[in-house]
């Protein structure tokens, strides 16, 4: 495994009885986009909030290269962990300070973690804000976030969780708040540091059609669970799951245009609140069988790299 390499096995969080995350498994590696979608309460924010460790997992690791974050528990360790996995959030406005200057925003970092000599801050400020997209920096480094729109604070807010040199990216729908129009260059802004910064991205999102355009990888939620995983292009061609299809048939215009948000039925929390035995879809599915009320499907993989959790699409063993 690379040093860069984030790896969460069975990452567990229950809020009393609501099991808001249970058993996810996946793998963020350099040069890589993951997409993780489901419907609203699915849990992608929370899994999102216990990478950066603002939550403490009920069970489940968490390593970043060789180290387990979730147990050490060192001032220095974490203070490490957290400069290493940054994350961007859905809304640049509420992140930033009305009352400072873009360049205190991306300067503060770069001296708190003294990643540049206090002479070379202004020149590494500057060049944060061209990396993504902002020009001309002087002229950019002297405004206050209300001079800006709302693609270019979140472009800001991105450079600034680039000043501490991240790893790891995790972007919870970091477009989601912006004009259509604007979408787009966030997300190819996102391709070119994926290329150019070899960065591991975790990409929250409602919309399969962006997930479809950034992602190299994709997870499905599906109440605080894992339903479907693999590479981005297979799974939106060949849903296993049938969630996953009911997703793909919500949304049937994948195009870039608008935003196809997930849409959200009941039953889904219901689902994930102090959970029995079984297939948590079940009640919303049209090809459950017995067996789904009984026991609860493993992830299986059923076709090369891509898994399931389905008695009856992805058969396991005991299935
Ligand atoms: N701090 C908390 N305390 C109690 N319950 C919580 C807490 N945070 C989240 N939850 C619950 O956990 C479930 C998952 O929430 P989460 O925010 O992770 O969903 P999400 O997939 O990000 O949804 P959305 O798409 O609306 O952002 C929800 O039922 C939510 O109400
Ligand atoms: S396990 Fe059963 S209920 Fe669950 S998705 Fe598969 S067929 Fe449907
Ligand atoms: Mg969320």
């Amino acid at each position: 495994m690379s040093a860069t390499t984030l790896e969460v096995r069975e990452l567990t969080k229950h809020f009393k009885k609501l099991h808001a995350v249970d058993d996810v498994s996946f793998t963020l590696e350099p040069g890589r986009i993951t997409a993780l979608v489901g419907e609203s309460g699915s849990g992608k924010s929370t899994v999102a909030r216990l990478l950066v460790r603002l939550y403490a997992p009920t069970a489940g690791s968490i390593t970043l290269g060789d180290r387990d974050v979730a147990r050490d528990r060192r001032r220095r360790a974490l203070v490490r962990y957290r400069s290493q996995v940054q994350m961007i959030f859905q809304d640049p406005y509420g992140s930033l300070n009305p009352a400072k200057t873009i360049r205190h925003h991306i300067a503060r970092p770069l001296e708190i973690h003294g990643i540049v000599p206090r002479a070379e801050v202004e020149e590494r400020v500057h060049e944060l804000l061209r990396t993504v997209g902002l020009v001309p920096p002087a002229e950019i480094a002297a405004k206050y976030p209300h001079q800006l729109s709302g693609g270019q604070r979140q472009r800001v807010a991105i450079a600034r969780t680039l000043a501490v040199e991240p790893v790891v990216l995790l972007a919870d729908e970091p477009t989601s708040m912006l004009d259509v129009s604007i979408r787009i260059g966030i997300l190819n802004l996102m391709l070119r540091l994926k290329e150019e910064r070899q960065i591991a991205f975790l990409y929250v999102t409602h919309d399969l059609a962006s997930a479809r355009y950034v992602a190299d990888d994709i997870l499905v939620m599906y109440a605080g669970q894992i339903v479907e995983q693999g590479p981005v292009d297979r799974v939106l061609a060949e849903p296993l799951h049938p969630y996953t299809r009911l997703l793909l048939s919500a949304v049937p215009d994948a195009g870039m245009r608008r935003q196809a948000r997930i849409p959200v039925a009941p039953g889904q929390n219901a689902a994930s609140l102090d959970p029995k035995p079984g297939c948590r879809f079940r009640e919303r599915c049209p090809l459950a069988v017995a067996v789904c009320a009984e026991i609860t499907p493993e992830l299986v993989e059923a076709r090369s790299g891509q898994a399931a959790r389905c008695h009856v699409t992805a058969p396991g063993v005991s299935s």
